[in-house]
This record gives C-alpha cells, sequence and structure tokens, in this order.
C-alpha cells in the first residue's frame, strides 16, 4: 500500500506548500510574468508573508496583517487578471495542496483559497458571485425577493 500523505498541520507543512507553489507559479506561463516581470516580487519578502497569510487561515497564528485585495487591485490597471488567470491560479494550488497533503486542513485550506480568489476576482474586476447574480435568480426567487422587499420597505 502507499503512505498515505499526512495533513497540513503546522508552520512547516505550510512553508513546504508555499514553497512549491511558488517555484511552480514562477516558472508558469500564464502567472510567472505577472510575479517576475509586473509586479517584480521580492521573492524573500513574499515567501515569510505568504507563510504568515496561510499560517492566519489556518491555525489563527502566523500574525499576518496586510490587505489582500488592495494588493491584487494595484495588479489590474497593469495586467491582465481575470477569471483565466484566478481559475489557474487555484487549480495550481489545489494541484500543490494535493501532491503534499491529505486530510481535513488540506480541505479546508483549498476550500479557503478557492473562496478567497472568487471574493478577490470578484472585488477587483467588479464581477458578482453568480450565485447572487440577479440574472440567474429563478422566477420563484425573483418573487420571494420581490415579496420580501416590498414587505420590509413597507417596515422602515
Ligand atoms: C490570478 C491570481 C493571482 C495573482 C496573479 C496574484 C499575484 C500576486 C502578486 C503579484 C502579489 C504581490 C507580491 C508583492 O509585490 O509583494 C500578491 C500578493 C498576495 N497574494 Fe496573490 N495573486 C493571485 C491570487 C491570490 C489568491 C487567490 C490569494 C488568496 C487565496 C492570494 C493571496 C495573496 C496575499 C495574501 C498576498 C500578500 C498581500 C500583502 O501584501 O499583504 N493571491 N499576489
Amino acid at each position: 500500500m502507499p503512505n498515505p500523505l499526512p495533513d497540513l498541520v503546522d508552520r512547516s507543512g505550510i512553508e513546504l506548500l508555499v514553497n512549491s507553489f511558488y517555484d511552480t507559479v514562477r516558472e508558469d506561463e500564464t502567472l510567472g510574468f505577472i510575479f517576475n516581470e509586473v509586479a517584480k516580487v521580492n521573492w524573500e519578502t513574499h515567501l515569510p508573508k505568504m507563510y504568515s497569510f496561510w499560517e492566519t487561515v489556518l491555525f489563527r497564528s502566523g500574525g499576518y496583517k496586510g490587505n489582500p485585495l488592495v494588493a491584487h487591485a494595484k495588479l489590474a490597471p497593469l495586467t491582465e487578471i481575470g477569471k483565466k488567470q484566478f481559475d489557474h491560479w487555484l487549480q495550481l494550488f489545489e494541484e500543490t495542496v494535493d501532491t503534499h497533503f491529505a486530510g481535513e486542513n488540506a480541505g479546508h485550506i483549498k476550500r479557503c483559497a478557492a473562496d478567497m480568489a472568487n471574493v478577490i476576482h470578484g472585488k477587483i474586476n467588479g464581477v458578482q458571485d453568480p450565485k447572487f447574480d440577479p440574472a440567474n435568480l429563478t422566477p420563484e426567487q425573483r418573487a420571494r425577493y420581490a415579496k420580501y422587499k416590498s414587505q420590509h420597505e413597507q417596515e422602515s
């Protein structure tokens, strides 16, 4: 039987994940140049920042203080950073997690990454989550929300 993969349980696991992820990103055709040429990322500071970021997300320690939205919003006027780039980023992230880890925290970090990719993409590109796009509501939902709205307006 092959050895089961370990779960992500501490900072050293996160360091391995982050190093491995950015090794791939740096070489990636779609994303590499955004880091290397557009943002000219200082890897010596970016990598420890990302260890802290993910440690904060997963274990509520790590002390990350920053604003991921602003960091990515700054990139939007400089390069294409739309759905294609975010989907690809997420795919590489999920593949990297699955290469090294399996378990509850491994699943959790992938779901957090997917949620944040969705939010960051939505905010910087002004795209709503399709689940909440009024164009995608069913007639039944539309009627229900209209009723709710009119009740609410009467109350206030
Ligand atoms: C198309 C997808 C993405 C691209 C091209 C991208 C690129 C970048 C770049 C170039 C930086 C700035 C590095 C620097 O100048 O120091 C950065 C920072 C960062 N990114 Fe991303 N990113 C992407 C998606 C994401 C997602 C989905 C997340 C979260 C799950 C994320 C989390 C972060 C964080 C936490 C920082 C540090 C922000 C700070 O300065 O505090 N990124 N990213």
